[in-house]
């Protein structure tokens, strides 16, 4: 299937020229944003968050309003015609119609996917349940660029809630294409890295290794990636409990940590970094924050200027097969086509959440 506009669902979708292309003009608009403030002069930016946000709704919005640009959309679906049974399809289709480019997120893995499917403009996934976060990680990238001058050769330690945290599961994949970078997942095994990702490093030519505790990796680490606990991502409230507060930084360990280690966070944190790290000159994630904004700038800036066209389904339609992810939007909104990539021999990996099956 073929959409006659370009998406932004997926990082690998794109070239890692174009990332960097995108990472570049960031940094440029963070040095002169004036310069950029009519870029999108007449333009309506829509913005569908199905789910909470601060940082990346705001920051899609305060992009958009620096660029000379305008916004709609809703952040409770409550009160939308959501809440009236509407699919994501008529929601996007129809917001499509009012905005040039669209800005969902949606606690459903896949959800952007679908948006792209029928929308007739620019859709960016701003975070589809506990799948992927292109538009963190484009953050995490500038972030890396300016504060380690590099996005080679690092040793990074990912830490806390692995399995549901769909801002690692961008990084890992962006980061393990650039040379000679390191991965240590720092997790319980229950909220270990999905194998899916761990391919992925493997295949791009990056090694990682799994341990269970800060103290042992964190001195080895150039930058620090801390994740919250997902609470709203657990099947019940004991699951979740037996798992908050395992992983805490505090000053103690960041005293183990090199001295030009930075810690980055997506946000929003809940008890997994003690304040008193915030003081701590390689406590970098309000920094972080704000570079969100500049890279959302050259995003929207360039997605907007391109005019492409793009395959939004590339695998083969299976009519009897069904995704055995709970949360993978097809099974939930049911007049999607079922579409699998083949994984090798008989495994098959759906092309909304990739989650695999055998078959
Ligand atoms: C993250 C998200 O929503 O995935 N936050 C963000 O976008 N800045 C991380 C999280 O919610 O834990």
């Amino acid at each position: 299937m073929t959409s006659e506009f370009q998406h932004l669902i997926d990082l690998s979708d794109y070239s890692v020229s174009w990332w960097q292309k995108v990472v570049e003009l960031g940094e440029e608009i963070k040095n002169d944003p004036e310069k950029f403030a009519h870029e999108c002069d007449g333009k309506i930016m829509a913005t569908l968050f199905y789910e909470p946000s601060t940082r990346t709704q705001m920051s899609f919005q305060t992009a958009m309003i620096r660029l000379g640009g305008q916004i709609i959309g809703f952040d409770n679906p409550a009160n939308s015609s959501v809440s009236k049974g509407e699919t994501i399809k008529d929601t996007t289709k129809i917001v499509s119609n009012y905005a040039d480019i669209l800005v969902i997120r949606h606690p459903l893995a896949g959800s952007a996917k679908v948006a792209s499917l029928t929308a007739d403009c620019c859709v960016i996934n701003a975070g589809d349940g506990g799948h992927l976060h292109p538009t963190q990680t484009l953050t995490d990238l500038l972030t890396l660029k300016i504060e380690k001058k590099t996005l080679s050769g690092l040793t990074i330690g990912m830490c806390g809630d692995l399995i549901n945290g769909r801002t690692v599961h961008s990084l890992c994949k962006a980061l393990s294409v650039f040379s000679d970078n390191k991965f240590v997942f720092i997790s319980t095994p229950e909220l270990g890295m999905p194998a899916y990702i761990k391919d992925i490093i493997t295949a791009n030519g990056s090694t990682f290794t799994e341990v269970n505790t800060l103290e042992e990796a964190i001195g080895e680490l150039d930058v620090l990636y801390m994740t919250r606990i997902q609470q709203e991502r657990f099947a019940s409230v004991e699951e979740y409990l037996a798992q908050k507060n395992t992983y805490v930084l505090d000053r103690k360990k960041m005293q183990l940590a090199k001295k030009d280690m930075i810690v980055l966070h997506p946000l929003p944190r809940v008890d997994e970094i003690t304040v008193d790290v915030d003081s701590d000159p390689r406590a970098m994630y309000f920094t972080q924050a704000k570079y969100g904004v500049y890279v959302r700038m050259a995003l929207i800036m360039t997605m907007l200027r391109e005019k492409k066209s793009s395959e939004t389904l590339r695998g083969k339609i299976y009519k009897n097969v069904r995704c055995d992810n709970p949360r993978c939007i097809t099974n939930h909104e049911e007049y999607l086509p079922k579409s699998f990539r083949t994984a090798g021999g008989t495994l098959l990996e759906c092309e909304y959440c990739d989650e695999r099956k055998l078959i």
